[in-house]
């Protein structure tokens, strides 16, 4: 499974790229309203310049052919950026027109296996369940996903899964366990994944004996 960070903050962009293990960004217009910044496209260019993967960047207009129209121009900021297109009947209409321009589209705010079949098959490259947010609301989240990734292995579809809505490190390894291609975690949660108790005890502890070693040999 591959990990995407979920955020427009350019500054954790660029401290997750060093450990790399980050093959993409997912961002959106609440994400990028947490940073303060509201030039959406100065943003989205930079980090494309950071993570040379799929970077993906929201349509904010309503009505189908305002969606294909500034598709078009979040397309050409770089050649790595996707669209985030949301999991409606327009939604579906504009994926479809962008899949034939060959601009890779990800279905997002996906709630249900017959959003993402839909997604799917209009031609998205990525349709992303969001798991938290299910969870929120009392569903499980992580079975959606389990559901995607079954169907899409049976039918063969090239879409690929990407578990959004990612709230902590548990999601993530259930995510990998579910088959999902990718994870879109927050950068926290990145950080959490990398932490375990036994080995900051373990490195403590190799650290001082090594002390103690030097110390004697220094007598
Ligand atoms: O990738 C989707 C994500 O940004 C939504 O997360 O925590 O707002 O449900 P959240």
């Amino acid at each position: 499974m591959e990990i995407f960070l979920d955020t427009a903050n350019v500054k954790e962009i660029r401290q997750g790229a060093k450990l790399g293990v980050v093959s993409g960004v997912t961002t959106n217009p609440s994400l990028l309203s947490k940073e303060g910044n509201a030039d959406y496209e100065a943003v989205v260019k930079e980090i494309c310049t950071i993570i040379p993967g799929p970077v993906s960047a929201e349509v904010v207009v309503e009505g189908a052919e305002a969606m294909i129209e500034q598709a078009r121009k979040i397309a050409a900021w770089a050649p790595n950026v996707v669209i985030k297109i949301p999991a409606t009947a327009e939604g579906l209409e504009v994926t479809s027109a962008l899949a034939r321009e060959k601009i890779k589209v990800n279905f997002t705010l996906c709630f249900s296996l017959n959003q993402a079949l839909l997604g799917a098959l209009a031609g998205a490259a990525f349709v992303s369940p969001f798991v938290g947010r299910l969870d929120d609301a009392g569903h499980d989240g992580m079975e959606l996903v389990e559901d995607i990734v079954d169907v899409f292995d049976y039918y063969q579809l090239p879409t690929k899964v990407i578990a959004a809505s990612i709230r902590h490190p548990e999601h993530c390894l259930a995510a990998a366990k579910a088959g999902a291609h990718i994870a879109t975690v927050p950068y926290k949660v990145l950080m959490q994944m990398t932490k375990h108790p036994l080995t900051d005890v373990g490195v403590a502890r190799f650290l001082s004996d090594w002390q103690g070693i030097s110390r004697g040999k220094g007598k």
